[in-house]
C-alpha cells in the first residue's frame, strides 16, 4: 500500500478522527469522512481546513500542498460512499457494539479485500471483529493525540486477522513518516499497558503515606528525568479517563497484581477530583493554571558527623555530595556512638538494612544511590527515615544540602525509596510484555518511548540500569511486601541470570 494510491476511509469526526484525517490526506492519501452527528462532519472539515492554513502561514507546507491536501479530501453524507476504500478506519464512541454494528454495516458496502480497522484503545479488536462475515480483514489502528504529532501508530494484529495485513497496514504508515509497531491483541496492546505501572506505583508511594504527590512527582521527574510525574499526568489526561483505563486493564488481566489500582482513585473520582478540567485533582487549578505551593526548606540544624556504610556501592558519590555540603565524615569500620548511619540499599526499607546490620535505627537514614544523576547539580536526592530515626537529625542532614544548593527529598521508610521502586515496576512489567510476545522487543521499547515519552523503553532503562540490579530490588520487594505485584518476570529474571540485555530475543 502506498499513500497516494491509497483511498481511506475515516468514520468518527471527533479528536481522533480529525487528526487522522488530517494525518492521511497530508500524507498524499484520498480520504473520505463521516459522522453521524449533526454537522459534525462539516466542522470537523472546517477545523482541519484551518489547520492547514495555519500551517501554511507558518511556512510548514506549501500553498500548493495545502489545496492539494483540501482537494484530496471530501466527507460523505453516508456509509455507501466508502465503496471503493482500500481500509476504513473507525474512530467513533468506544463501544464493542456501536463499533460491531457499524463494521457489519460497511461489510456489504465495501469491497471485500477492504481493510477495517479500529482505533480502539481499550476494547479487544477480536471482539469488535467476531460475528462479522470476514473477521480476518479486521485490524487494529491505534492513533495517540494528536495524531500528526504523536508518530507512534499501534497495528493491532486480532485473534484472526490474516496474516500479511498488519505488515502491509505498517509499510503504509511507515511510508509517512510515523512509526509503526505491530502488536498483538491485548488489553492495553503495549503502550497502554506498559504506562499502568508508573502510574499505579506512583499510586501506591501515595497510598502507604510514604511521600507527598508534589514531592513524588519532583524525584521522578528531577532525578529519573519522566518528563512528568505520574499525578502531573493523571491530572493532564483526567482521573476519570485515566482511572478507568486502570480500572479496565487490571479486570481484563484477571487482577493481575502488578496492574492493581489502589482505593484512592475511586474516591478521588467520586470527589470530582479529575484534574485540571475540574478545577482540582492531585493538585488545584487557577483558570487552568496549576496553583504551585513552594517547597518547605528543612529546619534549620547542624548536622551530625556521618559515617557510611562501606558495604553498599555507591557510598563514594554519598560522601563527595556530602563533603561538598560541609557534613564531616567519619572514617573507620563501625561508626562513633553518635554519627548519623548512612545506609543505600536496593529494594530494601531503612528498618530492615538498620536491623540487618546490627545498625542504630534512630540513627540510620538511607540515600538511594541507584541513579547517578540524582547526585549531579540538578539532580534530587532521596533521604529516608525508619519510624525510629530522630526527626531532627535527619532534617539537620537536609538543612546541609539545601544550604548548599543541592535538592533532596526526606521521604518515609519505603522498600525501593520512590525512584527504585517505580523504576522496577515500569522494567518488569515492560518485560512482563515482552514475555507475551505482546510485540518484539525491541517494538516494545520504541512504542513506550515514542507513546509516554519515558527517558527511555522499558527494556533499554533495564538494559542500563542492569538486569540483576533490577532483580534485586524487586526480588527484596517481594519479600518485604508477600506481594505478587513484585514478582519477576520470567523475561526479565532469565536475561539478568544469563547476563543478556532485555531486548534480547528467543
Ligand atoms: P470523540 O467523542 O471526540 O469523537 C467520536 C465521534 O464519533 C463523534 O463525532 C460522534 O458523533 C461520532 N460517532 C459516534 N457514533 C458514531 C457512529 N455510529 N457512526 C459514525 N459516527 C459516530 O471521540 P475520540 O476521542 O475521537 O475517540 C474516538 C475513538 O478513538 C474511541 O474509540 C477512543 O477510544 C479512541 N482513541 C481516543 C484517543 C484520545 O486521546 N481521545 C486516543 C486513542 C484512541
Amino acid at each position: 500500500m502506498k499513500p497516494n494510491e491509497t483511498v481511506f476511509g475515516v468514520i468518527g469526526a471527533g479528536t481522533m478522527g480529525r487528526g487522522i484525517v488530517q494525518w492521511a490526506a497530508q500524507s498524499g492519501m484520498t480520504v473520505r469522512l463521516y459522522d453521524t452527528g449533526p454537522g459534525a462532519v462539516e466542522a470537523a472539515l472546517k477545523a482541519i481546513h484551518a489547520m492547514w492554513d495555519r500551517m501554511v502561514s507558518k511556512d510548514r507546507m506549501t500553498a500548493a500542498e495545502c489545496e492539494a491536501a483540501k482537494s484530496r479530501l471530501t466527507v460523505l453524507d453516508g456509509l455507501d460512499g466508502f465503496a471503493g476504500c482500500d481500509i476504513v478506519v473507525e474512530a467513533i464512541v468506544e463501544r464493542v457494539d456501536a463499533k460491531q454494528g457499524l463494521f457489519s454495516a460497511l461489510e456489504p458496502i465495501v469491497d471485500p479485500n477492504c481493510l477495517l480497522a479500529t482505533n480502539t484503545s481499550s476494547l479487544s479488536v477480536t471482539a469488535i471483529a467476531a460475528g462479522l462475515e470476514r473477521p480476518e480483514r479486521v485490524v487494529g489502528l491505534h492513533f495517540f493525540n494528536p495524531v500528526p504529532l504523536m508518530r507512534l501508530v499501534e497495528v493491532v494484529n486480532a485473534t484472526r486477522t490474516k496474516e500479511g495485513i498488519a505488515e502491509s497496514l505498517s509499510a503504509l504508515v511507515s511510508a509517512t513518516g510515523h512509526h509503526p509497531v505491530i502488536c498483538r491483541d491485548s488489553p492495553g496492546f503495549i503502550v497502554n499497558h506498559a504506562g499502568r505501572a508508573y502510574y499505579t506505583e506512583g499510586l501506591r508511594l501515595l497510598h502507604e503515606g510514604i511521600a507527598e504527590v508534589p514531592d513524588i512527582d519532583r524525584i521522578l521527574t528531577e532525578t529519573a528525568g519522566f518528563p512528568m510525574g505520574p499525578f502531573t499526568l493523571m491530572d493532564l489526561t483526567g482521573l476519570d479517563v485515566s482511572g478507568l483505563v486502570m480500572q479496565t486493564i487490571y479486570d481484563q488481566y484477571f487482577h493481575d497484581p502488578r496492574l492493581r489500582p489502589t482505593p484512592l482513585v475511586p474516591l478521588r473520582i467520586a470527589a470530582g477530583l479529575h484534574g485540571r478540567k475540574t478545577g482540582e485533582g492531585f493538585y488545584r487549578y487557577d483558570d487552568g493554571k496549576r496553583v504551585e505551593t513552594p517547597e518547605a526548606p528543612p529546619k534549620s540544624g547542624t548536622a551530625h558527623p556521618v559515617w557510611i556504610d562501606p558495604r553498599d556501592a555507591g557510598g563514594d558519590k554519598i560522601a563527595d555530595v556530602l563533603t561538598d555540603c560541609g557534613v564531616t565524615l567519619e572514617s573507620g569500620d563501625r561508626p562513633s556512638a553518635t554519627a548519623t548511619i548512612i545506609v543505600a540499599p536496593m529494594g530494601t526499607d531503612t528498618t530492615t538494612t538498620a536491623l540487618d546490620r546490627g545498625h542504630d535505627p534512630g540513627r540510620t537514614i538511607a540515600i538511594d544511590t541507584l541513579l547517578a544523576q540524582a547526585f549531579e547539580q540538578g539532580g534530587r536526592l532521596t533521604l529516608m527515615t525508619s519510624p525510629a530515626t530522630d526527626r531532627g537529625r535527619a532534617e539537620a542532614l537536609h538543612n546541609a544540602l539545601h544550604e548548599a544548593g543541592r535538592r533532596a527529598t526526606v521521604i518515609r521508610d519505603s522498600a525501593g525509596f520512590v525512584v527504585q521502586r517505580v523504576l522496577a515496576a515500569v522494567v518488569n512489567l515492560g518485560s512482563d510484555i515482552a514475555q507475551q510476545r505482546v510485540g518484539h522487543p525491541q517494538d516494545i521499547d520504541n512504542a513506550v518511548k515514542l507513546g509516554l515519552g519515558y527517558p527511555a523503553g522499558p527494556l533499554s532503562l533495564g538494559d542500563q540500569i542492569g538486569p540483576a540490579k533490577i532483580v534485586t530490588i524487586l526480588d527484596a520487594m517481594e519479600r518485604f511486601y508477600g506481594d505478587g505485584r513484585y514478582r519477576v518476570s520470567p523475561w526479565l529474571r532469565r536475561r539478568a541470570a544469563l547476563g543478556l540485555s532485555l531486548l534480547t530475543d528467543d
